[in-house]
């Protein structure tokens, strides 16, 4: 499908139906005016709760609260057409009862307009997915690496090399039976990737995982370039716009202090507004 023919604005049911098919294109975005330039080239936006680390400087996701996701989420949704909105469960929101996933669900779908929301786990997620798929709310699960376990898994670490693999495909299988319509697989080896693609029924969307996943999804601020001191292997910068920015910021700062910024072109005079082009 090309670009231009993408109009209709995309629903879970029609990522399933991509599966195997043309791959998916999934970035995250946290704001409204992000949100606007991804759109027209993504099948899935997702509000990640890595906005916690990209946009509040937090050290991990774990400090994301329900109240950051609605927030991102209702700026993302103001700010998307036809790409499937996904907002991230954050971190203690879900795992305790299928009732409470129920709960925080239903309020960031009610309050953002998503169409769908993502939680982390596998086989130890299999009855929460089967709750709320069966109550109306849409899962992307998310396998693998899954960072809010950061602790348990002791880093950002590959998972599912060796013996691990065998786990890693049964949380796909778990997962995908119990009614997601889509997975993540973080940081996964590609041949695992691979057989679970090969596996499941339902697309999966890859991020150190494998060129051959249904999708792949990036944090937009690292496929930006935003920071100049964080690229882990699986990113490919498709732009700099860190170092774009630090070198405005300085032309900026040296044009102020050497009074040439603002010049005559940013100044008001008293002639009428419309012939200083204001509205
Ligand atoms: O939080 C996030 O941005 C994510 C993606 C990296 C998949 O979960």
């Amino acid at each position: 499908m090309s670009v231009n023919a993408r109009s209709a604005a995309v629903t879970p049911r029609g990522i399933l139906a991509r599966k195997g098919g043309e791959p998916l294109v999934c970035l995250t975005a946290y704001t409204t005016p992000m949100a606007r330039l991804v759109d027209r080239h993504c099948d899935i936006v997702l509000v990640g709760d890595s906005v916690g680390m990209v946009l509040h400087g937090l050290p991990d996701t774990l400090g994301v609260t329900l109240d950051m996701m609605i927030l991102h989420g209702k700026a993302v949704r103001r700010g998307l057409e036809r790409s499937l909105l996904v907002v991230d469960m954050p971190f203690g929101t879900y795992e305790e009862t299928p009732e409470q996933a129920f709960r925080n669900a239903s309020r960031l779908m009610a309050e953002t307009g998503c169409g769908a929301v993502k939680i982390e786990g596998g086989q130890s997620m299999e009855s929460t997915i089967r709750f709320l798929t069966r109550r109306g709310i849409p899962v992307m699960a998310h396998i693998g690496l899954t960072p809010q376990a950061v602790h348990m898994l002791g880093g950002y670490r590959v998972q599912g090399r060796g013996d691990d693999a065998a786990h890693i495909l049964r949380d796909a299988e778990a997962v995908a039976q119990a009614g997601a319509f889509s997975v993540v697989l973080e940081k996964v080896p590609a041949a695992l990737a691979d057989r679970i693609t090969a596996a499941i029924t339902i697309p999966t969307i890859g991020i150190g995982a494998s060129v051959n996943c249904d999708g792949q999804i990036l944090v937009i601020d690292d496929m930006l370039g935003m920071f100049q001191d964080f690229q882990p292997k699986f990113v490919k910068r498709f732009a700099r716009i860190g170092e774009i920015a630090k070198s405005a910021i300085a032309d900026y700062a040296a044009a102020v202090r050497a009074r040439q910024f603002p010049n005559e072109t940013h100044v008001f005079t008293d002639a009428p507004a419309v012939e200083q082009g204001e509205p």
